[in-house]
């Protein structure tokens, strides 16, 4: 795609760059970049110009996309979010808004992009359109995952040694404790067997056996239900987040109401373990951090977007001092989130709740 091929004729007297008056000399710059998406909008946010640098990362040609609204490359969850008329409002308010997050090509394909939007303004200030520039950041952000991976795999064997700690502990307390209260009982049992006269009474010893042993059935489920909840993969994800809140309320007294605008979603066990997992980690956060007395859990299809969102009224945090080092749940959420091909945003600020709001491409989850 080399730049002088749509005007072949316009510079031929040129020897060198120099020798090109300087505003051609911008022309030649903008058509030579092939790494970035440079074009302009109208006020309107319709495409009034394409690089080569466009073409390559977008997959439109200029016939294809002069004219055309710019909203062709945003997902339809940030349609529906109304983010690129917000964009403009932004960059026509402020000057320039700086954006990362994906984007659509021609084909339907999506890549991470870094987009800024500047404002294009005359003499006086007036605003006459928008210079757009966005570069694929797919590469560098699986770079980046590669290594946060890295980071997360050995972050993740921590938690499960710590994990088999907890299940070791709570069956040496627990079940332990209640082995050890059995076997007094039958040693009990026994040497008043050895008194024939007290036989009548053997009846309700049995019977607080069965009471004891009754107890260490539903110790042993609930310990099971904690490392994998069955109603996940038996009766889907509304039923096991509904499991997930009664659970949350019977531990820690917080009003839990979930919501599921719709019918259960198709979705694959992949897509539903990972959004259980999601709202599990929030709910652990609500009752680490949070001191809250709710928590409301809605999830909704609309079009070809799942939202999900976790919202406490607990005392919230600043969100703007860099996390812990020793801190991966908000981390793991982003993750997930990430596999599914969606976008995830932290609400929150110190005295007013903490929100949790996903958005995912149904496509991500079927
Ligand atoms: N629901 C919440 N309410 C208040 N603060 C929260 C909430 N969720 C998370 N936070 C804050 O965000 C921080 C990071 O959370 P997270 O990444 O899960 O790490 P961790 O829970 O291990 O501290 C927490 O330490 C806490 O300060
Ligand atoms: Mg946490």
């Amino acid at each position: 795609m080399g730049p002088s091929s749509s005007e072949p004729s316009r510079f031929a007297g040129a020897a060198s760059v120099s020798d090109v008056p300087l505003e051609d000399r911008y022309f030649l710059l903008i058509e030579a970049v092939e790494d970035y998406a440079i074009f302009m909008l109208d006020t309107s946010g319709c495409v009034t110009s394409w690089n080569p640098g466009a073409q390559r990362i977008k997959g439109y040609t200029p016939d294809e996309i002069i004219g055309q609204h710019f909203s062709a490359f945003y997902t339809p969850e940030d349609i529906a979010a109304g983010k690129p008329t917000r964009e403009l409002e932004i960059a026509a308010a402020k000057g320039r808004v700086e954006d990362e997050g994906w984007r659509v090509r021609r084909d339907g394909s999506r890549f991470w992009a870094n987009v800024v939007i500047s404002a294009v303004c005359d003499a006086s200030g007036a605003l006459l359109g928008f210079a757009k520039v966005t570069r694929d950041m797919t590469e560098r952000m699986r770079l980046a995952e590669l290594e946060r991976a890295v980071e997360v795999t050995t972050q993740v064997q921590i938690t499960r040694e710590n994990e088999q700690k907890r299940i070791a502990r709570e069956l040496h307390d627990d079940l332990g404790q209640q082995l050890t209260a059995l076997k007094m009982s039958v040693a009990l049992l026994e040497s008043n067997l050895a008194d024939q006269t007290v036989a009548a009474s053997l009846i309700s010893e049995t019977h607080e056996l069965q009471t004891q042993i009754d107890s260490m059935v539903a110790s042993l489920r609930r310990i099971a239900a904690d490392l994998r909840p069955p109603l996940l993969d038996d009766l889907g994800l509304t039923s096991a987040l509904d499991w997930l809140a009664e659970d949350f309320v019977k531990r820690y007294g917080v009003d839990v109401t979930v919501h599921v605008e719709s019918d259960e979603p198709a979705f694959n066990e992949f897509a539903s373990t990972t959004l259980f997992r999601i709202v599990q980690e929030a709910l652990t956060n609500v009752a680490r951090h949070a001191s809250a007395s709710r928590v409301r859990i809605e999830m909704a299809c609309a079009e070809d977007t799942l939202s999900l969102e976790i919202e406490d009224n607990g005392m919230g945090v600043a969100l703007d001092r860099p996390p812990e080092k020793t801190s991966f749940g908000l981390l793991g959420i982003r993750e997930r989130v990430r596999q599914l091909q969606g976008s995830v945003s932290f609400f929150s600020s110190p005295g007013s709740g903490f929100r949790i709001s996903i958005r995912v491409p149904l496509a991500a989850l079927e």
